[in-house]
């Protein structure tokens, strides 16, 4: 959740730790600090509480601190209220030992007691500050601050990203890693660790992904890498295939909005490479024939938005591939005793790769027997490289913390999968196999029609921006895409909002629709779509306010009912929901707007949620 950073080189790096903080502020924004080193200063560390800008005014751009070593963090709090004590960088008692950390020390407490009980005085109510002390001592012990963190990993138990750097060691900085993502960047000037590529991107595409248990140190001309006994470890240098300008706004006001107008781009370069003369074309996995043809169950594990593709896929997968499909919130998976075997494709979907819970739902279907196939957007990242099979979903990166484009490029992603697969067990008929692909192929600029419409949907933000509560209605396809159209209201404007199946509101909700309560009522799946209206009627007749989102060729029917009517191009039912989505991300981004909100970086949220 956290972001870290860290540079040595010929470089003052103050100002290129603060840019590096800026690009990952996403990941944790409730304080931020950090810590550089000179040889006329010595060790100096700023840390401050609320947005990154605070402690570039506190350091005024970094000029404050002098040197070209530095490490940097920007915090999402665990242990601890933020606050600028809290905040990191946390150092040790004398002063000495300079440490970042992104992750949970789970013993924490007991190292902390027995630290304690060694005289030991602490300063913060982190986990992390438990590191630098234990540091600390096992430096006086031996002397040698390699071997010191090697002590110090063997001791504690949890996930970490650490930058650390000692005042002995005026050239050198130390990253280790254990579940929590960490990237090595060769530099001109000098070298670098970030928790995520675009801290350094500015400065290199060339890097190295670090594996759990690896050591590294970094100088301004090396950097070496160690395994868990510290031996020397050969790392396989990684060019990073985007730019700084695919990391910046662009122009736009907000990274969310040039996110969810990128998403034409980003389904295209998702699709067009695997759809060739026709057909959909997995190069990159490993899944023969003869393994589909056994698969007796399948899983999909994802959480938040990449849980509501897993619903979208849900009906998509069993229509194409006559399977059972279940889809399962990552952090129950492990804990609700699955049904996993040889049999078992277990897909798991993530944007940023890095996602605990999904993370530990995946080894744990890898340890019952599953076969894992990856969906993710993050390339080099944790869950890409220990699933079995990976598909990435080619969307960029993705800055603000509501998705949108990288859901939508799941969305194509799962319908290619799900149509490789159904082709290979014989369970899709060739004309609707074809008219997917189509659709698929088309889909690019369909998105860019609706997005031709965003007044429309300004219009209507605008005109509902004040509604404390909203529903969001649908059936089958429908209200797996409202589950998402709901979040990224909640997410973004702080509106209470719940999704609904329509058929089910009778059923106990429905007493909650009073005059004037806004309903957004999706009707964009044509085979229930007088289902659904009927149920609009049924709002209605208590009071509601309907704001429907329909097909062009459903506008009509649907204005004889609703208050106000979005309509999207028509696609094949199983492409519909990636055209219906746009107008709800769209809906959340201007109302938030409305309100006022920090859109890019809501209360309460991390980009990528690195804890369980
Ligand atoms: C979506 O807007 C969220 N911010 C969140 O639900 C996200 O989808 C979830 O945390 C999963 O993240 P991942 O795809 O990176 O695993």
């Amino acid at each position: 959740m956290c972001g870290i950073v860290g540079f040595v080189g010929k470089e003052e790096a103050a100002p290129i730790l603060l840019d590096g903080l800026e690009r990952m502020e996403y990941r944790g924004y409730d304080s931020a600090g950090i810590a550089v080193r000179s040889e006329q200063e010595g060790l100096q560390v700023k840390k401050a509480k609320g947005r990154l800008h605070v402690l570039r005014e506190l350091t005024r751009d970094g000029a404050e601190l002098s040197g070209t070593l530095g490490i940097g963090h920007t915090r999402w709090a665990t242990h601890g209220e933020p606050n600028d004590v809290n905040a990191h960088p946390h150092i040790s008692e004398n002063g000495r030992i300079a440490l970042v950390h992104n992750g949970i020390i789970e013993n924490y407490m007991e190292i902390k007691e027995h630290l304690i009980k060694q005289g030991v005085t602490f300063a913060s109510d982190t986990d992390s500050e438990v590191v630098a002390q234990l540091l600390e001592f096992h430096y006086h012990e031996c002397g040698n601050m390699l071997e010191a963190v090697g002590r110090v990993l063997r001791r504690i138990e949890g996930s970490y990203a650490f930058g650390i750097i000692c005042a002995d060691y005026p050239n050198a900085l130390i990253a280790a890693r254990k579940d929590s993502p960490l990237i090595l960047g060769y530099g001109e000037n000098g070298n670098f660790l970030a928790s995520d590529v675009t801290a350094v991107i500015k400065h290199t595409r060339d890097v190295v992904y670090m594996d759990d248990g690896e050591i590294a140190v970094l100088t301004a001309d090396s950097i070496d890498v160690f395994d868990d006994e510290l031996i020397p470890v050969d790392k396989k240098h990684h060019t990073v295939d985007w730019d700084v300008s695919a990391a910046e706004k662009g122009g736009y006001p907000h990274f969310m909005l040039k996110e969810i107008m990128e998403q034409p781009e980003a389904v295209r370069k998702t699709v067009s490479p695997r759809i060739r003369d026709g057909r959909v074309v997995l190069d990159d996995v490993a899944l023969t024939a003869d393994y589909v043809k056994e698969i007796s169950r399948i899983y999909i594990i994802a959480c938040g938005s990449s849980y509501h593709v897993g619903m979208v896929s849900k009906y998509n997968w069993e229509r194409l591939l006559r399977r059972p499909v279940e889809v399962c919130l990552a952090s129950e998976f492990r804990y609700s005793a699955p049904l996993v075997d040889e049999h078992t494709l277990v897909v798991v979907i993530s944007q940023s790769g890095e996602t605990l819970d999904t993370m530990a739902a995946m080894r744990e279907a890898k340890r019952l027997g599953g076969r894992t196939l990856a969906i993710v957007n993050v390339v080099g990242s944790s869950i890409a490289r220990e699933s079995d099979d990976v598909l990435y979903t080619w969307a960029g990166p993705e800055i603000a913390v509501a998705t949108t484009k990288a859901y939508s490029t799941q969305l194509v992603l799962m319908d290619l999968v799900g149509l490789y697969l159904a082709d290979v067990l014989g369970t899709v008929e060739s004309a609707e196999y074809s008219a997917i692909v189509e659709e698929l192929a088309v889909l690019p600029e369909k998105l860019e029609k609706v997005l031709a419409h965003v007044e429309d949907i300004q219009y209507f933000a605008s005109r509902y921006f004040n509604h404390d509560s909203i529903f969001f209605i649908g059936r089958n396809l429908d209200c797996a895409m409202g589950m998402e159209g709901s979040l990224k209201l909640k997410e973004i404007s702080y509106i209470h909002s719940e999704a609904y199946a329509s058929g089910e509101l009778k059923h106990g909700t429905i007493s909650l629709i009073e005059h004037g309560t806004l309903v957004v009522a999706l009707g964009t799946y044509r085979a229930l779509l007088d289902k659904s209206i009927s149920n609009v009627v049924e709002v209605k007749a208590r009071g509601a306010e309907v704001l429907a989102v329909t097909t062009d060729e459903f506008r009509g029917k649907m204005e004889k009912t609703a208050d106000a009517v979005i309509a999207v191009p028509e696609s094949h039912p199983v492409v519909q929901p990636s055209l219906g989505v746009v107008p709800l991300q769209l809906f959340a981004y201007y109302v938030a707007l409305q309100r006022g909100c920090d859109i890019d970086k809501p209360r309460n949220l991390a980009k990528s949620v690195t804890v369980e």
